[in-house]
């Protein structure tokens, strides 16, 4: 008797992502969620057509690092493991680059905190003066280290544009214990990192959390302390008065620089010399977090 065996090929029945983000491809499951993080790379909110060769899998294993190392607060993973995800995801393409998380409210608010005064808020101060909208009496030249950490939140619109809002905007939206408790949640891992990474010589400007409702208790959601939603400088190379050379985008956007390109789509072509420091760039951070953390 001869025995048929059906292969299946679970890439060919993998849906069509629920929400595609700049960087990441978010499937609803019902109660939880798969976010997969694509090797797609963004500059001046464009999505470029050359992929980042394992940029997707670094950003999901240095984001999962720093869940894991915060024991004490509560987060929304669900598993890591892609061979324990519910069929068709169980496939090698997720492999380390997608995270099974349970399905949260979100609270529509990034709590950015801020160690050094860089990007918009030296923007702001410089302009205007103010920091987060209140007058300072500290001078400050740019990349200076704050007196002490501050609480910037953004408030994510449906348009897709955040929002810097006050922190008493916040709370009037949120009201005062939510906003609280977000606040000294935010400070806490910003403090407790900015910490870990000093001694692996790098320099936490800043980075932002987000937070959901899950069974009516506030977790800790989307990514954590990854070179896409911080901004982590080299000890060596940090200088005030300037804007020192970040771990994220920073040679894609220098090199974007030297082209009379509009930053408007279409995206220009990425060289391959440029594509393999973008690489080697994310691979020294990963390195660096999975020594500290
Ligand atoms: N546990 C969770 N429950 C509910 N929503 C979540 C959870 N974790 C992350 N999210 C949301 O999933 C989405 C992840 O997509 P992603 O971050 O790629 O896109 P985005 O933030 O909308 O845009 P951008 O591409 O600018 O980052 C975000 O909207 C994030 O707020
Ligand atoms: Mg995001």
């Amino acid at each position: 008797m001869t025995e048929t065996y059906v292969v299946l090929d679970y890439r060919l029945m993998i849906p069509k992502p629920s929400y595609i983000g700049k960087v990441r491809d978010v499937y609803d499951l019902g109660d939880s969620l798969l976010l997969s993080s694509s090797d797609r790379i963004s500059a001046f909110d464009c999505v470029f057509q050359e992929l980042i060769p394992g940029k997707g899998v670094i950003l999901n294993t240095i984001s999962n690092r720093w869940f894991k190392s915060f024991n004490s607060i509560e987060n929304h993973i669900i598993e890591t493991n892609y061979l324990n995800f519910p069929a068709p995801f169980n496939s090698i393409e997720f492999k380390d680059r997608a995270t099974l998380v349970k399905k949260c409210k979100r609270i529509d608010y990034e709590c950015v905190v801020r160690g050094y005064i860089s990007g918009s808020l030296w923007k702001e101060y410089s302009k205007f003066g103010t920091l987060n909208f209140i007058f300072s009496k500290d001078k400050y030249l740019e990349s200076d280290k704050l007196s002490e950490p501050m609480f910037t939140p953004a408030r994510k619109n449906d348009t897709g544009h955040d929002e810097n809002i006050s922190e008493k905007k916040m709370k009037d939206e949120i009201g005062d214990d939510i906003f609280n408790k977000l606040k000294e949640l935010s400070f806490f891992l910003y403090t407790t990192a900015e910490q870990k990474m000093r001694n692996s010589g790098i320099i936490l400007c800043d980075t932002k959390f987000e937070f959901g409702f899950y069974n009516d208790n506030i977790i800790l959601i989307d990514e954590v302390l990854t070179p896409d939603s911080s901004r982590y400088w080299s000890m060596d190379e940090y200088k005030t008065g300037i804007s020192p050379p970040s771990f994220d985008k920073q040679i894609l956007r220098n090199y974007l620089e030297t082209l009379d390109w509009n930053k408007e789509p279409p995206t220009p072509k990425l060289p391959n010399d440029i594509i393999n420091k973008i690489i080697n760039k994310y691979k020294e951070i990963q390195e660096k977090i999975l020594s500290c953390t």
